[in-house]
C-alpha cells in the first residue's frame, strides 16, 4: 500500500487512511488513534511538532525511583520505561545504598566531537604544512556561530587533521572537539561543522599559487560523532563486605562468598561478549529511562556506550567490581553526552518537570545522576542473578500485565496478587487461577 502526499493530509485524514487500509476493524482503530491525543490542543501541538506525520501519542509509564543518594544529595529520579521490574529494581538498589554512603560520581570530561570527512588531491605532508593556516581560517569562519557558546564558557576546543590516505586514497578528516556547557549541543556542533565544510572548500580555492590538483577539496560529509569517549562520567559504590551479611545469610552464603560471587559475575561480563551485552543492557535499562525522562537522545547514548564498551577491540562490561581488604567496590564508567538546556529538555512538558524534580541540574550533575542510576540498575540485576534469579522479581511485576491482559476484575487481581506471593507466576498459571476464581464465584 503506497500513498502520495501523506504528510499533507490532516491528522484525522491520516488516521482514516490507516484505519481503512490496515485494520480489520477500521472504526475501532480510528477510535483508538483519535483517543490517544492530549486533551489540551496546545500541548498536542507541541508534541505533534516533534516529528513528521504524528498521528497519536504512544504512551509509556513515567515513574519515580526515590531515595537516590548521589554525592551526598538525595534525588527522586524520573524514569520512563515499559519493562516491568526496572523501576522497582532501581528503587531497591537506591534504598540498599542509602544506608551505605550512597552513590559517588565524578565527571571525567565533557568534550564532544565532530568530523568533516573530505578528499584532497595533494600530498599529506603539504596539507599538514598548510594546516595551521587552515585551522585559523576555519575558526575565524565560525566566529558568529560560536559567540554565544563562547560567552557561556564553551565553543570549539581544538581541530585536528587526520590523514587516512594510507587506507583510502585522498581521504582526510578534520576532527574537532567542542565544549557545549549545559546543552547536548548537537545542533551547535553540526552547524559549526557545516560552516567548516564550506570554509574548507573556500580555503583551497582562494589559497594563492596552488596547482590545480590541490585547488579542490571535496567534502563528503560533516557531522558530529556520537562516540564521545571524553564526555565521560564515573560512578561507584563502596562498602565493607560485612554489609552483605543479611542478604548473604538469606541465601545460605556468608558475606564474603556473596561479594566474591558478585565480582565473578562482573568479571564474566568482562570476559565474554555474550554476557557483556546482557550485562550492559541492564545498565542501559536505567540509563535510557532517565535519558528519556529528561528529553535527551537515548539512541546517541546507547550507540556511544556500546562503542565505548568495545574500545579495546572486544565488547566488555561497562562496570567493574573489586573485593579487596574486606571492601566491596562497584564502579561504572560510561560516556554520557546529555544536556539540561535546549532540545526537547524545555519543550517536552514532562522533560521540563523531570529536570525540576532533579533540582534543575547542570549537564555534569545530570551525567552523575544517570551514571548512578545505571550502576544501581546493574547492581540490582547482578544481585538478583547471583541469588534468587531475576524471574522472581520480574514475574511478580509482570503479574499486573498478565492480569490486565486477561481482563481480571479488581477483586480477582487482588486475590491473584495474594495467591502469587508464594507461587511461580506464568501466563497459564494466572489464567488457571482466574478460571478457578470464576468457578468459585459461580458456586457462591
Ligand atoms: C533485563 O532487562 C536485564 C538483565 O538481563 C540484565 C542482566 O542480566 O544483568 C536482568
Amino acid at each position: 500500500m503506497t500513498i502520495n502526499g501523506f504528510s499533507k493530509l490532516s491528522k484525522q485524514q491520516k488516521i482514516k487512511w490507516l484505519a481503512e487500509n490496515f485494520s480489520s476493524d477500521p472504526a475501532a482503530m480510528e477510535q483508538v488513534f483519535s483517543e490517544w491525543q492530549h486533551p489540551d490542543p496546545a500541548a498536542q501541538k507541541i508534541i505533534d511538532g516533534f516529528t513528521e506525520n504524528a498521528v497519536a501519542n504512544y504512551v509509556l509509564p513515567y515513574s519515580i525511583a526515590p531515595n537516590f543518594l548521589i554525592n551526598g544529595k538525595t534525588y527522586a529520579v524520573p524514569m520512563v520505561i515499559e519493562e516491568s521490574s526496572v523501576v522497582a529494581a532501581a528503587s531497591s538498589a537506591a534504598k540498599f545504598w542509602l544506608d551505605r554512603g550512597g552513590f559517588h560520581a565524578e565527571v571525567v570530561g565533557t568534550v564532544k566531537l565532530g568530523q568533516v570527512h573530505f578528499r584532497w588531491g595533494g600530498q599529506a605532508e603539504k596539507l599538514k604544512s598548510l594546516f595551521p593556516e587552515l585551522r585559523t581560517w576555519l575558526l575565524s569562519a565560525c566566529g558568529d556561530l560560536t559567540a554565544n557558546m563562547r560567552q557561556r564558557g564553551g565553543g570549539i576546543r581544538d581541530i585536528e587533521l587526520i590523514d587516512f590516505t594510507a587506507i583510502e586514497p585522498f581521504y582526510f578528516q578534520l576532527r574537532a572537539s567542542f565544549e557545549t556547557c549545559d546543552s547536548m549541543g548537537a545542533n551547535f556542533i553540526n552547524s559549526v561543522l557545516e560552516r567548516f565544510a564550506d570554509a574548507l572548500e573556500n580555503f583551497f580555492t582562494e589559497y594563492p599559487n596552488l596547482p590545480d590538483a590541490e585547488r579542490d577539496a571535496e567534502v563528503v560529509m560533516a557531522i558530529l560523532s556520537n562516540f564521545t569517549p571524553e564526555c565521560l562520567v564515573r560512578a561507584w559504590v563502596e562498602t565493607p563486605i560485612s554489609s552483605f551479611e543479611e542478604l548473604a545469610h538469606s541465601q545460605g552464603m556468608d558475606a564474603a562468598q556473596l561479594a566474591d560471587r558478585f565480582a565473578l559475575a562482573v568479571r564474566i561480563a568482562e570476559i565474554d561478549p555474550y554476557r557483556a551485552t546482557t550485562h550492559n543492557k541492564g545498565i542501559f535499562n536505567g540509563i535510557d529511562a532517565v535519558v528519556l525522562a529528561t528529553g535527551n537522545d537515548f539512541r546517541a547514548i546507547e550507540a556511544c556506550g556500546h562503542t565505548y564498551a568495545s574500545r579495546d577491540g572486544q565488547y566488555r562490561s561497562l562496570s567493574r567490581c573489586t573485593v579487596a581488604n574486606g571492601i566491596f567496590r562497584f564502579e561504572l564508567e560510561v560516556p554520557l553526552a546529555v544536556g539540561t538546556v535546549g532540545g526537547l529538555t524545555a519543550l517536552h512538558p514532562l522533560a521540563k518537570h523531570s529536570l525540576e524534580i532533579l533540582g534543575k541540574p547542570s549537564a555534569s550533575e545530570l551525567m552523575c545522576i544517570i551514571a548512578a542510576v545505571g550502576l544501581a540498575q546493574n547492581f540490582a540485576a547482578v544481585r538478583s542473578l547471583i541469588t534468587t534469579g531475576i524471574q522472581q522479581g520480574h514475574m511478580k511485576m509482570h503479574l499486573t500485565n498478565i492480569l490486565n491482559h486477561l481482563g481480571a476484575s479488581a477483586e480477582e487481581a487482588a486475590a491473584a496478587q495474594h495467591f502469587f506471593q508464594h507461587q511461580t507466576v506464568s501466563f497459564s498459571a494466572v489464567r488457571t487461577f482466574l478460571e478457578g476464581q470464576k468457578k468459585t464465584m459461580a458456586l457462591l
